[in-house]
């Protein structure tokens, strides 16, 4: 496994957030994610006018990673997560449930953008105890969302 520090993963989402587009609530975010071989991914929140559309840092780095190449969801080994916010901003409710199905393995690393030094660790699993991660199989061994 690559050794990437908390600092440098920390390091890219900083600078990841200075690419957010945030007109309306300017609250940038960036979001950084490493896999097992060192790769990062970065993302930074999107905001739309119509403002539920928004889509934050974390789904932006999620959703590029593995729209990007083949990925299986234990290639993640951390996600940073970089705001201005006293503490740093944890991950939405909507983020932890994606991670919990795309990066369920992570630590995940916070830090308030003037404080880059001072990183929070959690653990993906413990932002989404008991997280729904598949469907039901159905009789016929296909998964089905109908009843
Ligand atoms: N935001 C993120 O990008 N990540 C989070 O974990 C929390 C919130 C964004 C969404 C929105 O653009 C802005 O922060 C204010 O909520």
């Amino acid at each position: 496994m690559a050794r990437v520090s908390k600092q440098v993963l920390i390091r890219a989402a900083a600078r990841a957030r200075k690419l957010a587009v945030a007109p309306y609530s300017k609250f940038k975010v960036g979001a950084a994610l490493l896999t097992r071989t060192g790769e990062i991914i970065t993302g930074a929140n999107v905001e739309s006018a119509s403002y539920g559309l928004t889509c934050c840092a974390e789904r932006v780095a999620l959703f590029k990673a593995w729209t990007g190449k083949k990925r299986r969801k234990s290639d993640f080994t951390a996600v940073a997560v970089v705001a201005q916010m006293r503490g740093g901003a944890m991950p939405c409710g909507a983020c932890r449930q994606l991670l919990s199905e795309y990066a369920p393995d992570a630590a995940v690393w916070v830090a308030d953008s003037r404080a880059l030094g001072a990183i929070k660790e959690y653990h993906v699993s413990s932002l989404m105890p008991g997280a729904f991660v598949k469907l039901p199989k159905t009789r016929g061994g296909k998964k089905s969302a109908r009843a």
